[in-house]
């Protein structure tokens, strides 16, 4: 059974391969007939979506994904209030139902960190990690690294700009994570130094031996070597309120618009995993180099490709 649960679990030949199914899925489904004989993909399969905490692109993109491909879904949003979690019921006991009920995978996004493991270890069948609070978000690190491979035709050899809250952000962790595993990656690590990586992020990278650095200031100087520049919002809702003021105030120094975009490379691209707060201006959107929208797309195609992986095979 395959669980998703970290992007740890991914060798860069299952990457390949699911990027190249991501990409032919692309292209049938922009083709009257190859829409058609997807369809027949994963017919008669049905995802459960077990959403506790908020999400647009997630569980829309899982969605649209399994409806491409033919399958059922069910689907529950505010799971911690339309669920038996409000009448106190552990997630374990939920997810060992819903498995009862022979759903081919279950997506699951919950507040707390190692949530999706806890329910990988009760269920009968597929468990997706969708975000597990300030844990991981493997399936939004699939989609970055196949907007990478796209846009960028490599993923050896890149300078990646990673900026934000990286502390209480899950999808620049797994992100972090699964670049790591190609050659001659390395990482320039921007965040105020209260919401700098956390300890077992950085041991991770200095075992593994991967080139990295930490910096709080002087954006202008680090922009011109990025290949990749990935953007973050700071994480409000998982971080306590008094100190979350000051950190907006702080967080004036990560907003990049068209007047510092100057500084970075022709050929670079701009990520975000979104939703975006003031952190990347909107006059930014029209440069080709902005390639956020195009990311969320991306987002179906590799759910795409990881259902059928999941649930098929
Ligand atoms: C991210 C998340 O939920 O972690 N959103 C997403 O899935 N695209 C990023 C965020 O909320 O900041």
């Amino acid at each position: 059974m395959k669980h998703i649960i970290s992007s740890d679990q991914f060798s860069t030949d299952i990457l390949l391969t699911l990027f190249q199914n991501a990409k032919s899925f692309e292209e049938k489904l922009n083709n009257s007939m190859g829409k058609v004989l997807l369809k027949r993909k994963l017919e008669g399969k049905l995802l459960f979506n077990i959403f506790y905490e908020p999400s647009t692109r997630t569980r829309f993109s899982f969605s649209a994904a399994a409806f491409h491909l033919g399958m059922a879904v069910e689907d529950t949003e505010s799971a911690s209030y339309f669920s038996s979690a409000i009448k106190g019921e552990s997630l374990e006991d939920s997810i060992k139902v819903l498995s009862l009920y022979k759903p081919d995978a279950i997506v699951l996004r919950h507040s707390e960190e190692g949530a999706a493991f806890r329910a990988a270890t009760v269920s009968n069948v597929p468990i997706i990690n969708a975000g597990d609070g300030p844990g991981e978000h493997p399936t939004q690190a699939l989609l970055d690294l196949y907007t990478i491979w796209k846009n960028k035709g490599r993923l050896n050899n890149l300078t990646i700009l990673i900026g934000g809250d990286l502390k209480n952000g899950r999808t620049a962790r797994s992100l972090i994570k699964l670049l790591s595993k190609y050659q001659g990656v390395q990482f320039i690590l921007f965040s105020p130094n209260s919401l700098a990586i956390k300890e077992d992020l950085r041991a991770f990278l200095k075992q593994n031996s991967i080139a990295f650095m930490e910096i709080d200031n002087h954006l202008d100087r680090v922009l011109p070597a990025a290949d990749v520049i990935y953007w973050t919002r700071l994480q409000k809702e998982r971080i306590n309120s008094s100190d979350g003021s000051d950190l907006e105030s702080e967080y004036d120094k990560f907003i990049l618009n068209k007047e510092n975009m100057v500084h970075a490379k022709n050929n670079c691209i701009l990520m975000h995993p979104l939703p975006r707060n003031t952190e990347i201006s909107s006059d930014l959107d029209n440069d080709p180099r902005a390639k956020y929208f195009e990311q969320a797309q991306n987002g179906m195609y590799v759910r795409m490709a990881l259902l059928d992986w999941v649930v098929n095979s």
